[in-house]
């Protein structure tokens, strides 16, 4: 029977944090150790430089990240774990997807149209500072999904509109050169939206207002204390759906420890109890795997071996797939 390839990655901006554990790092993990998967899980260092152009701290977070993952369980004999950049056909299928992917298409990406928007809202030119890499983000992402054929990701739910622009462009592409990609779903852990940052935003790479996923305790104590919270007083009822702990509580927690939370905040919980029963939560999921991160950050070496091995294992699949490809839409040899 054929296995499911499930596909996921996260850009390498910064240090991972929370939202990308729950929203990505631990549903795919999940999902690869069911043995039915094939499991495709990568660095988008290219993504990355759309939205950073600090290469230390891309390189730095290229170790980070790959750490992060083979610290909370992924395992590289059982999943191709690779670096982006590693797989040059990937670029190239992505030029090939821009050449049918509609513009009217990427005009309607949230994250092109919000960038628009904060330059109107300054009275700017409404493409002022944007590139044509953060327009294109989406096709290269169809790229590297599309490139595998992969029918599951695992996302967050900011990335839903991304995976519906990969189906998009892979339908037209079966469409114009004959059947060729499988149409890809997101899927989304239904117990976990997307986690806010301390700043009331989405928590993101790109606004610096991140919990990390792994610091010392104390670091771990101190972010959690800076969670807004309000004015209401210990013994006063809260509503927990409009609180940041209760949604990181909730990401975290079973069924039953979100009940618990749920009837403290009605019976009035004090902020700084809850706050301190969040961090013991999250400390008691991440204890073990932080031990092993900061001893993954010190031996870069067999982090490299272990991406090097993962695109061993990626790259014949890419090359012979997108000579496929190639040859489909009519690059081929003349005889
Ligand atoms: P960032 O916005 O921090 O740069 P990425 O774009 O690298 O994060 O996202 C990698 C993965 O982590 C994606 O699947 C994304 O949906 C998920 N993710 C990122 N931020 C969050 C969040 N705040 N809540 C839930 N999932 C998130
Ligand atoms: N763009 C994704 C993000 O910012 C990361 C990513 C790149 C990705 N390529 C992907 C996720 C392919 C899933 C599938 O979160």
């Amino acid at each position: 029977m054929k296995r499911p390839i499930v596909l996921t990655g996260i850009t390498t901006s910064g240090s991972p944090h929370l939202g990308n554990y729950v929203g990505a790092i631990k549903p795919a993990i999940d999902a690869s150790k069911k043995e039915n998967n094939n499991s495709f899980f990568f660095l988008a260092d290219y993504h990355a430089i759309v939205k950073t152009k600090d290469s230390k701290r891309i390189a730095q977070s290229t170790l980070e990240i790959a750490s992060a993952w083979i610290a909370l369980g992924l395992d590289p004999t059982q999943v191709t774990f690779y670096r982006q950049s590693d797989i040059p056909e990937i670029t190239e299928l992505s030029w090939i997807l821009n050449t049918i992917a509609a513009k009217g298409l990427l005009n309607r990406a949230h994250a092109y149209k919000s960038a628009v928007q904060q330059n109107l809202a300054i009275k700017e030119d409404e493409d002022a500072g944007i590139s044509m890499g953060l327009f294109g983000y989406p096709v290269l992402m169809a790229a590297d999904i599309l490139m595998f054929n992969a029918e599951v990701v695992p996302v967050g739910k900011d990335q839903v509109q991304h995976i519906e622009m990969a189906r998009d462009i892979a339908q037209r592409f079966n469409h114009l050169y004959g059947k060729t990609f499988e149409l890809p779903n997101a899927h989304i852990d239904q117990k976990t939206s997307v986690l806010t940052g301390l700043d009331g935003r989405k928590m993101s790479k790109s606004y610096d207002n991140t919990i990390p996923l792994f610091c010392t305790e104390n670091q771990l104590k101190k972010y959690i204390n800076k969670i807004k919270t309000n004015i209401l007083e210990p013994g006063e009822s809260k509503d927990p759906n409009d609180s940041i702990i209760f949604e990181i509580w909730s990401a975290f927690a079973t069924e039953e420890e979100t009940e618990f939370m749920r009837l403290a905040f009605k019976d009035g919980i004090g902020w700084g109890d809850a706050k301190r029963k969040l961090f013991h939560l999250i400390n008691g999921s991440l204890i073990e795997a932080r031990e092993t991160y900061f001893q993954l950050l010190n031996k870069p070496e067999d982090i490299e071996e272990i991406l090097n091995e993962g695109s061993k294992k990626a790259r014949p699949l890419a090359q012979s797939r997108i000579k496929k490809i190639r040859e489909s839409i009519g690059l081929k040899p003349l005889f």
